[in-house]
């Protein structure tokens, strides 16, 4: 599959089921292997994630609608608990500290390209989990959900929650999305 093609076919899929066409150890190895392979400024490596699957899902979305006290329809969180499985993201604030103090020059840069680099990973996650015909979306309940993730799953002080990534078996296609034409984003010179 061409990398235009796989871009493409990567759409927010918000009616998914509990099920995978491939199995957890796939999933894992998908993960591990997209987390290894995007990069960072400097090679950093400040993108950490969590893999939640089968009860973790569960007991991740029921614990979203908790914090939220009934401000967010049960019916949307029952939306994302119906998946497969979530991928939370952090960036790893000690890191980006440490890279502040090493290069001082620099310091503002270094929370920037955290977020790009993490943004670079969800888009690339999103990619290769739609390649594996599983259907994802990408949700921001932090930081109101941060303390709930943090203790659920016993992650470190320094991580920083920035975004979740429900995916599962699609159900359905996204209907079509309208684009701006391409001429008034892209302009070329010669
Ligand atoms: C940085 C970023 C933040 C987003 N945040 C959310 C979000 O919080 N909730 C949500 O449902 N979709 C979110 N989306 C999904 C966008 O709304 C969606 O990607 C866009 O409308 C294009 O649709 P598509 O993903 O089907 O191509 C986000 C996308 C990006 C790139």
């Amino acid at each position: 599959m061409s990398i235009i093609n796989s871009l493409n076919k990567r759409r927010s899929y918000y009616n998914i089921k509990k099920s995978s066409p491939i199995s957890d150890e796939e999933i894992i190895k998908l993960v591990q292997d997209v987390v290894a392979g995007v990069p960072d400024a400097y090679n950093m490596q400040s993108a950490k994630v969590v893999l939640a699957l089968g009860k973790k899902q569960d007991e991740l979305w029921d614990a979203i609608y908790d914090v939220f006290d009934g401000q967010v329809k049960r019916e949307k969180i029952d939306s994302f608990k119906a998946g497969y499985g979530t991928i939370l993201y952090f960036l790893d604030k000690d890191i980006v500290k440490g890279m502040q103090d090493q290069f001082p020059l620099y310091a503002e840069n270094f929370d920037i390209w955290s977020n790009q680099a993490n943004g670079m990973l969800q888009h690339s996650m999103w990619v290769a989990l739609r390649e594996k015909e599983l259907g994802a979306s990408l949700q921001h309940y932090n930081p109101v959900i941060d303390d709930a993730v943090k203790k659920m799953f016993n992650v470190p002080a320094s991580w920083k929650l920035i975004a979740q990534m429900p995916f599962g078996e699609i159900v359905e296609e996204p209907g079509e999305k309208e684009l701006h034409p391409i001429d008034e984003r892209v302009k070329i010179f010669k």
